[in-house]
């Protein structure tokens, strides 16, 4: 399988680029072609400007538009490593979204309603999350989790096998914990 995976934490040292470094791994094992993309690295703009709102609404899209939905075009799988901020993916993964997934490409409006349009076979959505889960189902938030990605993105545009995984309450994982979600990460990308 060809598989992109959109990476968004600003740090190279952190748990969430420790995960990236396990899947892409795993994947790679097991013969996948893995093309990452790691947004802040690559200082992604995630501005969708005026100028290419207007482009796009005559149906042209602007050059670095092209670039990105050739990549996300390349892939027949996708997966979304981030760590959970206010309740949502961090902003440059929202701005992601607005500049790639364009109406015509990723969805589109019919009689019927919206379509979704991309073919990805499947999508992994893994986050990490300072809370603990008993703090999400104190709160009744666990399903807002899943909504800003799967429900309201990857699904909208037509991507129905989304598995997750979310680890929470990191900042209090043991080294030991930590070690055996980087080796379950790891396998999760040798069986994807
Ligand atoms: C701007 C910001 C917003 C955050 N919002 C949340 C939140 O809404 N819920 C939560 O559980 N943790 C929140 N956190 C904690 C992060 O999810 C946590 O630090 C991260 O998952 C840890 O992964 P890392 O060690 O790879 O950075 C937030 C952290 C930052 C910096």
């Amino acid at each position: 399988m060809k598989v992109l995976i959109v990476f968004t934490h600003p740090n190279a040292n952190s748990f969430n680029h420790a995960l990236l470094e396990n899947i892409q791994a795993g994947l790679e094992s097991s013969g996948n072609e893995v093309l990452v993309k790691d947004l802040y690295q690559e200082g992604f703009n995630p501005i969708l400007s005026a100028a290419e709102l207007a482009e796009l609404h005559k149906g042209k899209i602007p050059p670095r538009i092209a670039i990105e939905q050739k990549q996300l075009l390349w892939a027949d799988s996708l997966v979304f490593i981030y760590p959970l901020w206010w309740f949502d993916r961090p902003a440059i993964l929202k701005g992601w979204f607005d500049v790639v997934l364009t109406n015509g490409l990723a969805f589109e409006y019919s009689s019927e309603g919206v379509k979704g349009l991309l073919k990805h076979k499947k999508a992994k959505v893994i986050i990490t999350a300072g809370g603990s889960k008993q703090y999400f189902i104190d709160n009744d938030a666990l399903q807002l989790i899943h909504r800003p990605v799967t429900d309201g993105t990857l699904s909208f545009c037509g991507i129905k096998d989304v598995s997750h995984k979310i680890y929470y309450d990191i900042a209090n994982l043991s080294d030991n914990e930590r070690l055996a979600i980087l080796e379950e990460t790891k396998h999760s990308g040798q069986n994807f």
